[in-house]
């Protein structure tokens, strides 16, 4: 599918919404919904992807980068007039222009190749997704000769009531051949009940041309579901968080509770791992085999090893390697790196922190900006003080160092391996490997104080 050109309309202001961020980049599962479609359009083979933009362009054409070209649509009028300004960008091509909508999040990639194989199979000019749809109000409906080819599509404001009985729909997708598409552009009036130039007008007129017009129906009109208001974008939310979690348990996740776990569209997690409720999978984030995440746990853009306990804990930008035991209520903050057998205990925070084999942080610390050995035992309580109300500083702790509860490692500050802090210690100035560092007031007992007082 080397030829496929993709273009995107998202010029429409998407009232609805109720919203100063344009419609196509409210989030959903995870990702903005005009993601969704350049993913599927990508998963479909797509090699070049335009978007029409009209309404907070500059802000769409900051979110989606590098993965579109862009053209703006100055005034709204219609989809036929917002498929026309990539006219100039497209003036060259030969092949195939899929159309698709910035706000149907829905979309998949074997959707669109399904689609597009339709298309080159029937060797149409024009081949419309269609959908079933158990309420068609609002939607342009198919309108099919007695032998059942596509006639035209009328819209639902411009169909007549026999015409509005209809329910197999356009779904706003369409194949084109490049060259049929904008030469039929420029004969699309606006003589209907909306005043726009209609897109869909372009099928009508290719097939009084005596071109092949061509349709093919969605499995499920789910998938092409069009977002525009709140309540539709909380349908959609639902949707593709019940998508995600039947494809991580047919590839042997275990959900304890489905309806309480939310894991976004690009997140990976290996067989045998048991997900308990309340738990949130987002970003980028991968998770290994035979895990036991959660329950009331959150990871954004974190990569988990293989057989991680976490429950109760919140985790962001970090890695977790194999065998790691984390919580309860813990959190582990951005560049934090958890290695091999570590343990993170009850009510700690590490951040930006490297943590290596077998360390052991088990109760009630914070540990920021910290290199830590291999086998350390930090005692409870401890703290890495590694900020002067200006600068932060790192500490670095050695390989099987053991501190002490309940002390304060001001940094910069080098524990040498090996070496041992007395509980309750203020260590300024760095250890030695093997020394004892003892950094507190003595304990003076004081005979017959009490006896005296009374
Ligand atoms: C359109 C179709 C209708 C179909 C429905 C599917 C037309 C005339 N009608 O109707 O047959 O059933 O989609 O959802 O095409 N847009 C622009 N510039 C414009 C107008 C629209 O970029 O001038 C964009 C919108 O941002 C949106 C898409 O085109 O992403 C569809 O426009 P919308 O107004 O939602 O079309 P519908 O009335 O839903
Ligand atoms: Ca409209």
């Amino acid at each position: 599918m080397s030829d496929l050109v993709t273009v995107i309309l998202a010029a429409g202001r998407g009232t609805r919404m109720k919203s100063s961020l344009p419609k196509v980049l409210h989030c959903v599962g995870g990702k903005p919904m005009l993601q969704h479609v350049l993913d599927a359009a990508k998963e479909a083979g797509a090699k070049r992807n335009i978007v029409v933009v009209g309404f907070g362009g500059e802000t769409v054409r900051e979110a989606i980068g590098a993965q579109a070209e862009f053209v703006v649509q100055q005034e709204q009028l219609g989809t036929g007039h917002a498929v026309q300004q990539t006219a100039p960008l497209l003036k060259d091509e030969t092949g195939v222009v899929m159309v698709l909508c910035g706000d149907t999040p829905l979309l998949t990639g074997a959707l669109l190749k399904k689609l597009y194989d339709a298309h080159m199979e029937a060797g149409a000019k024009a081949t419309v997704l269609t959908a079933i749809m158990p309420d068609a109000t609002g939607y342009g409906r198919i309108i099919r000769t007695a032998d059942g080819a596509v006639e035209k599509i009328v819209e639902h404001k411009d169909a007549t009531e026999e015409e509005r009985k209809v329910r197999e729909v356009n779904s706003g997708i369409y194949c084109f051949t490049a060259r049929n598409l904008f030469a039929a552009l420029l004969t699309v009036g606006c003589d209907n009940a909306q005043g726009e130039y209609y897109l869909p007008d372009v099928l009508e007129i290719l097939r009084k041309n005596g071109e092949k017009v061509w349709a093919v129906a969605a499995n499920d009109y789910e998938s092409t579901l069009g977002i525009n208001s709140r309540v539709q974008l909380s349908g959609a939310e639902k949707i593709l968080r019940r998508r995600k979690n039947i494809e991580l348990m047919e590839h042997g996740v275990t959900l304890m509770d489905p309806d309480s776990t939310f894991v976004d569209a690009d997140v990976t997690v290996g067989r045998d791992t048991v997900i308990y409720p309340f738990t949130w999978l987002e970003g980028s984030t991968t998770v290994g085999e035979g895990c036991e995440l959660g329950p009331n746990s959150r990871f954004s853009d974190t990569k988990i090893g293989n057989h991680v306990t976490a429950h109760f804990s919140y985790a962001h930008e970090c890695e977790i390697a194999d065998d790691v035991i984390v919580g309860p209520y813990v959190h582990l903050r951005p560049g934090t790196q958890l290695a091999h057998k570590v343990k993170i205990g009850n009510f700690v925070e590490v951040k930006n922190s490297n943590i290596g084999e077998g360390t052991k942080l088990p109760h009630l610390s914070y540990i920021g900006d910290c290199d830590m050995g291999a086998g350390v035992n930090m005692g409870c309580g401890t703290i890495t003080v590694n900020y002067d109300g200006k600068a932060k500083f790192r500490t670095t702790v050695g390989d099987k160092a053991f501190v002490g509860c309940n002390s304060n490692l001001v940094a910069p500050v080098v524990v040498g391996n090996g070496a041992y802090i007395a509980a309750g210690s203020t260590i300024t100035k760095d250890v030695p490997p093997s020394n004892l560092a003892v950094a507190r007031a003595r304990q003076k007992n004081i005979d017959g104080w009490v006896d005296k007082r009374k």
